[in-house]
C-alpha cells in the first residue's frame, strides 16, 4: 500500500487503531523473512509437552501460534520464551477448541440453537472465554458458522441449525460473548468464525465431501452468518476443507478476497483448517506443497495451521521471485494487528492459572438454564409430562442416562466428567434413591447385545413410570464422523420394545448429535423430549423438565426427517414447478398413478419432516389468531407492521417462541417458500393472551441476485406469525415500488 495512501487511511482510523498500525509498521520493518514465515505457522508440538527442540524454534521465531498446546506451565514457558528470548519478543498466541464450553460444558451448538436465545447463548460464551483466557489461553476455534440442512453429517452437531437468519443471530452473540467488550480484556478471547465456507454442504453428508454452490445461494445462505461475524467484529476466520464449485476454500480467491476482504473490510487474521492447504494437493488444486502455498498465500490464508508449507517452500519462493514479498507482509501484519489488539504485547503473562474462574456456580446455572431452554418436547400424549413427584418408583433404562462423557457431546477437551451432574444423578436427587431402579440395559448406544434387557424388563415391572434415556454416545457424533442411517444405533429399539412389555407408561429422553428417525420409540412412549448433547448439566435441566419443575420451551432448528431416504430435508426450500400438495401426504406404493399426481413427492413416504424447523411442544398449549397487517402494501424503503395474537389456552404459565415468515412468489431468482424473518419469546399465563407486534422492513425482504447484488424486488409476499415453520396464521401484502 503507498505509504501515502497508508496515512489517509491512519487519519480515518481512531487512535488507538493508529497506535496498533504503526506498531505494526515498525515491527514489520524490522522482521526477517525467516520471522515473518514463522508468525504465519501454527504448530501442534507443544501438545506433548515442551521439548529443547520446541523451545528453540521458539526462540528462532519459527512458531506464531501454538494450539491444543499441553499444560498451562508449557503454555507459559513458551510465551516467556517468545518475549524473553527470542530476537523481536514476539508474544505466541495460544488457540483451543473451545466450541460449546471448556472446564463447564453448555449443550452442543445444535442444542443451543433450539433454545432460540442469543442473550443465553452470549452468556455460555462469556463463561467460556472467562474460563479459557484463565487458562492462559487467547483464542477459540469457534462460532462454527456453517450451515447443516443433512443430519448425516456429523458435524451439524456443531453448527446453529438450517437457517441463517437464527444461525447469524446465535453466532455474532457468541462473537460477543467470546470477545466480551474489548478485545484485550484479562478474560476475553478471539473468536474464530468457521468453517468459512459452505463445508456444510458436502455432498451425501460426507464430511470434507464436495460442495457446489451457486454464487446466489452461496450468499444467500451460507455466506449470512459469516458476514454477521464479521459484523460483530469477530477477530479471526478459519478457512474450511471443502472444494468449493473447484475452488478448495483454503485456497479460494473470490471467498477470501473478494467477499472477505474486499466487501466486507475484514482486517483480521484467516487460519487454515488443520492441514487444509497442503491437502489442496490431494485436492487436485495444487501438484506440490509450493503450489499449494502459493495458492492459500494468494488467496489470503495468513496463518497456516500443523501443515508447513509457508515456512518450508516460501522463502525460496519468495527469493526466486515467484512469490511478491508484499503478499506475506500482508498476512503477518493482519497477524500482528490481532495479537496488538488482543494485548498480547502488553498484557501481564499469566504465571498460574485461575482455578478459581473454572467451574462456577454462576456457569453452571447457565449451563443448566441453556440446558432446559434447548430441550424440545416432541410428544406428550395425554398430559405423560410432567411427572408428579409423588409418582412411586420410577425405572431408568439406557446407558445416556449415566454416561458423563457422552452426554457432554463432541469437541470436549477440558473438562472434567467427574462434574457433570447425569440424568441417573439428578432423579436420585429429586426422589430419592430408593425410587429410582436403575437398567441400563445396554454398555453403549451402539451395543448390540440383550444380555441387560432382562433386568431392564424386570426394573419397568416393579417401577411405576419408565424413563428411557436413548440416542448417539458422544463418538457418533463430530468431525469425521458421518453416518448413512440416522436410526437409534445398537439394540436400542429392541430395549425398548422389551421394555413396553411391562405395560407401564414410558417417557423418552433422546441425547444426541444430530437429527434421528426414532418413530417405533415415538409410538411406544407417551411423551419424547429430545435433549441433544446437553453438557455438565443435563441432568439436573432434564430432571426439572420432566416434573414440571420448568416447562420446555425449545424449538428444533434443524428438520426431523422421516427417513434418512428423505435428507437433506430443510424448510426454507426452493418451490419446484409440481411442489407436492397435501393430497399427496398418505400415498403408499400401489396407488392408483394419476397424473395430476405427479409432483415432487416420494411414493414410499410422506414428503414433509417428521418434525419441522420450529417445531417444539410446551406443557400449555397455544392458540394463535386475528393476524393483522398494517397495510396491505410497503411501499419500497418502507415498513409493515405484523401482529397477531397469542392465547396459553392451558394450565401452565410458559413460554412461546413466536416466529415470523415470509415469502416472495415470484422474483428475479426463485425464492423460499419460507424465511425466517424474525421471532419473539413470550411468556403467558394460562387464560392470558398477548398480541405479538413485528416491523417488517422491505429491506428485511433483500436477497442476491444470479448477479450477486443485494436487491429488494417489488411484488406479492405471504407472510405468516406461526408456531413453526409448517403451520401458522397466513396473510399476504405487495411491496410496491
Ligand atoms: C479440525 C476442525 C476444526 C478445528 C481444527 C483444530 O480438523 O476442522 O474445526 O478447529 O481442526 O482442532
Amino acid at each position: 500500500m503507498h505509504t501515502y495512501s497508508l496515512s489517509l487511511l491512519l487519519l480515518a482510523l481512531p487512535a488507538a487503531a493508529v497506535e496498533i498500525e504503526q506498531r505494526v509498521d515498525a515491527l514489520l520493518q524490522r522482521m526477517t523473512l525467516g520471522e515473518k514465515l514463522g508468525q504465519m505457522s501454527q504448530s501442534n508440538a507443544l501438545r506433548g509437552g515442551i521439548s529443547p527442540e520446541v523451545k528453540a524454534e521458539i526462540r528462532k521465531g519459527r512458531w506464531g501460534s501454538f494450539l491444543n498446546a499441553g499444560s498451562f506451565e508449557d503454555r507459559a514457558e513458551a510465551q516467556r520464551i517468545a518475549l524473553k528470548e527470542s530476537r523481536l519478543g514476539i508474544p505466541l498466541i495460544f488457540g483451543r477448541d473451545v466450541i460449546h464450553g471448556y472446564r463447564t460444558v453448555f449443550p452442543i451448538p445444535l442444542g443451543q440453537s433450539a433454545s432460540w436465545d442469543p442473550e443465553l447463548v452470549a452468556q455460555a460464551a462469556r463463561i467460556a472465554a472467562r474460563e479459557t483466557a484463565a487458562m492462559g489461553i487467547q483464542w477459540t476455534f469457534a462460532p462454527m458458522l456453517d450451515i447443516a440442512r443433512d443430519p448425516r453429517w456429523g458435524r451439524i452437531a456443531e453448527s446453529l441449525g438450517e437457517d441463517p437468519y437464527l444461525a447469524s443471530l446465535l453466532g455474532a452473540a457468541m462473537v460477543r460473548g467470546f470477545q466480551g467488550a474489548s478485545l484485550d480484556a484479562p478474560d476475553s478471547i478471539a473468536a474464530c468464525a468457521k468453517h468459512y465456507v459452505g463445508y456444510g454442504a458436502a455432498e451425501g453428508g460426507r464430511d470434507y465431501n464436495t460442495t457446489w454452490i451457486p454464487e446466489a445461494e452461496l450468499r444467500n445462505v451460507y455466506l449470512r452468518s459469516f458476514q454477521a461475524a464479521r459484523a460483530a467484529g469477530v477477530a479471526t476466520f478459519m478457512s474450511a476443507f471443502n472444494n468449493l464449485n473447484g475452488i478448495p476454500t483454503s485456497g479460494n480467491v473470490f471467498t477470501l478476497r473478494q467477499v472477505l476482504r474486499k466487501e466486507w473490510g475484514f482486517d483480521g487474521f484467516v487460519v487454515s483448517d488443520w492441514n487444509s492447504v497442503t491437502q489442496m494437493i490431494a485436492h487436485g488444486y495444487a501438484g506440490d506443497a509450493a503450489e499449494a502455498a502459493f495458492k492459500a498465500l494468494r488467496a489470503g490464508v495468513d496463518m497456516e495451521m500443523n501443515s508447513t508449507s509457508y515456512y518450508d517452500q516460501l522463502k525460496s519462493e519468495v527469493e526466486a521471485g515467484k512469490v511478491d514479498l508484499k503478499l506475506i507482509d500482508e498476512a503477518v501484519r493482519n497477524i500482528l494487528r490481532v495479537k496488538m489488539r488482543l494485548g498480547l504485547f502488553d498484557k501481564p503473562v499469566p504465571t498460574a492459572p485461575d482455578n478459581a474462574a473454572m467451574f462456577t456456580a454462576e456457569g453452571r446455572e447457565v449451563a443448566k438454564r441453556l440446558a432446559t431452554e434447548s430441550t424440545v418436547l416432541l410428544k406428550n400424549e395425554n398430559r405423560t409430562l410432567p411427572l408428579s413427584k409423588s409418582i412411586g418408583k420410577v425405572a431408568v433404562i439406557g446407558p445416556l442416562a449415566d454416561s458423563p462423557v457422552d452426554q457432554m457431546g463432541c469437541w470436549v477437551r477440558d473438562a472434567d466428567p467427574s462434574e457433570v451432574r447425569t440424568p441417573l444423578a439428578a432423579l436420585k436427587e429429586t426422589l430419592g434413591a430408593a425410587r429410582v431402579v436403575y437398567a441400563p440395559g445396554l454398555k453403549v448406544s451402539r451395543d448390540v447385545s440383550r444380555a441387560g434387557f432382562a433386568a431392564a424388563l424386570e426394573a419397568a415391572r416393579a417401577a411405576d413410570a419408565v424413563l428411557l434415556f436413548l440416542g448417539e454416545e458422544q463418538s457418533l457424533s463430530g468431525e469425521a464422523h458421518s453416518r448413512a442411517f440416522l436410526d437409534l444405533p445398537g439394540a436400542q429399539e429392541a430395549l425398548v420394545e422389551e421394555v413396553a412389555r411391562a405395560g407401564k407408561p414410558m417417557v423418552a429422553v433422546i441425547l444426541a448429535g444430530r437429527p434421528l428417525t426414532f418413530q417405533k420409540v415415538t409410538e411406544r412412549a407417551g411423551a419424547v423430549l429430545f435433549a441433544w448433547h446437553p453438557g455438565s448439566m443435563g441432568g439436573p435441566a432434564l430432571a426439572d423438565l420432566l416434573f414440571g419443575d420448568a416447562v420446555p420451551s425449545g424449538k428444533l432448528t434443524a428438520s426431523f426427517p422421516r427417513t434418512v431416504g428423505q435428507t437433506p430435508v430443510y424448510y426454507n426450500h426452493m418451490s419446484t414447478g409440481r411442489p407436492p400438495v397435501p393430497s399427496d401426504l398418505g400415498i403408499k406404493m400401489g396407488m392408483p398413478k394419476d397424473p395430476a399426481q405427479d409432483t415432487a413427492k416420494y411414493i414410499d413416504v410422506d414428503y414433509t419432516p417428521e418434525y419441522p424447523f420450529g417445531f417444539g411442544l410446551s406443557y400449555t398449549t397455544f392458540e394463535y389468531s386475528n393476524l393483522r397487517l398494517s397495510s396491505p402494501t410497503a411501499p419500497m424503503g418502507g415498513t409493515l407492521t405484523v401482529s397477531a395474537e397469542v392465547a396459553n389456552s392451558g394450565a401452565v404459565e410458559a413460554e412461546e417462541i413466536v416466529q415470523l415468515y415470509t415469502r416472495q412468489l415470484a422474483a428475479s431468482v426463485t425464492r423460499p417458500v419460507r424465511e425466517l424473518k424474525g421471532y419473539r419469546r413470550v411468556r403467558i399465563k394460562p387464560g392470558q393472551k398477548q398480541t405479538v407486534e413485528f416491523t417488517l422492513r422491505t429491506a428485511d425482504l433483500a436477497f442476491y441476485n444470479e448477479r450477486g447484488q443485494l436487491v429488494t424486488e417489488p411484488g406479492a409476499f405471504q407472510v405468516w406469525v406461526a408456531p413453526n415453520s409448517a403451520r401458522g396464521l397466513r396473510g399476504e401484502f405487495r411491496v410496491t415500488e
